[in-house]
């Protein structure tokens, strides 16, 4: 080996890295308008839009500006949407019955988007928080959450919006067992061919919080969601969780939040080779707002090598707000 100096050999990582297109040449990722799922929040009414305060540039919408925003997504090549209905707080009880009315919110959404925009797919969240008074994923008694008996609800609320046209549910509640009890009700129901995408991974998240601004349920969470949702601190316990979601019949695996879990991707992508998505959660999404709303960071910048390092770590796909933002940037690249 030819030496140019002492501990220097004659290989120079830098020539690869002269031109663009060299470096075009041999990227070795690359960040697709089809790699990105946009979560949209769904409120009441007609031409009704409110901005969520702790996530600039996120609407909460009325079904009929929702179409036009799922007109948009397909229009600039992302293949999914994610919805969130808004619950007026006059329809949250106790159990969250409102989530297995065929004729709720999040049904009619699922129906008018699926008529006016069929070419998009539809992710609908299976969870309880929407529609409980007092904000949790599922139903309590003497201040525990009961996994059995939510798990009954949710495979009914699974139905109803599977009924309505959701091409795929995302159950985000973490109850044990609720995917095979899901996968069963839908196949009972001529509902085989609906996709299960698990929130197989979810974390129980400090950075959730716009979220449950925009959703509404902030104000009523009293606690936190640690019996259900894991432990930020823990690994080895996500192969299981991802494993017993496998097992029960999952399609797609989704680890939750993103930035601060992609060691926990990349573990997942490896370990099981399903189709793996992570959420670039709200809280995510505000802080790059936010510091680029001081002036502190170059948005554009930041938001895409934030979205190529999820692809890096092993996602096929990212759910994030900044997901129309992102393919428009890649449409004018
Ligand atoms: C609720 C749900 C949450 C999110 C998606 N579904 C919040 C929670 O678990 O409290 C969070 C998404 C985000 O922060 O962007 N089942």
């Amino acid at each position: 080996m030819t030496k140019t100096q002492q501990g220097f050999s004659n290989i120079r990582m830098r020539r690869l890295r002269q031109t663009g297109y060299i470096r075009e040449m041999v990227s070795e990722y690359k960040l697709d308008a089809s790699d990105l799922i946009w979560p949209l929040f769904v409120l009441e009414g007609a031409n009704q839009q409110e901005d969520v305060a702790s996530m600039p540039g996120v609407q909460r919408t009325s079904i009929d500006l929702l179409i036009e925003k799922a007109k948009m997504a397909r229009d600039f090549g992302i293949p999914a949407i994610a919805l969130f209905p808004v619950i007026d707080p006059k329809k949250k009880c106790e159990k969250g019955s409102e989530a297995l009315n065929a004729d709720n919110l999040m049904c009619r959404a699922i129906e008018a988007v699926k008529a006016n925009v069929p070419d998009i797919a539809i992710v609908a969240d299976v969870a309880l928080d929407p529609y409980t008074s007092h904000g949790h994923d599922g139903i309590i008694k003497d201040g525990v959450v009961l996994n059995d008996e939510t798990v009954e609800i949710l495979r009914q609320q699974a139905l109803v919006q599977a009924q309505a046209g959701a091409d795929i549910i995302a159950p985000s509640d973490m109850m044990d067992g609720r995917i095979a009890a899901i996968r069963a009700t839908l196949d009972e129901n001529k509902q085989q061919d609906t996709i299960i995408m698990s929130y197989a991974a979810k974390y129980a998240s400090a950075f959730y919080g716009p979220f449950r601004d925009a959703v509404g349920t902030a104000s009523a969470l009293k606690t936190d969601k640690k019996t259900y949702q894991m432990n930020p601190a823990n690994k080895a316990e996500s192969m299981r969780e991802v494993a017993l979601d496998v097992a029960e019949g999952a399609d797609m695996l989704m680890v939750k939040p993103g930035i601060p879990y992609l060691d926990i991707v990349a573990n997942v992508k490896e370990e099981f080779g399903l189709p793996t998505f992570a959420y670039h959660v709200s809280g995510e999404y505000a802080m790059l707002k936010a510091a680029a709303q001081n002036g502190w960071i170059d948005y554009d910048g930041c938001m895409m090598e934030t979205l190529l390092g999820f692809k890096r770590a092993g996602c096929d796909g990212i759910l994030t707000y900044a997901a129309l933002e992102a393919a428009k940037i890649l449409k004018s690249a």
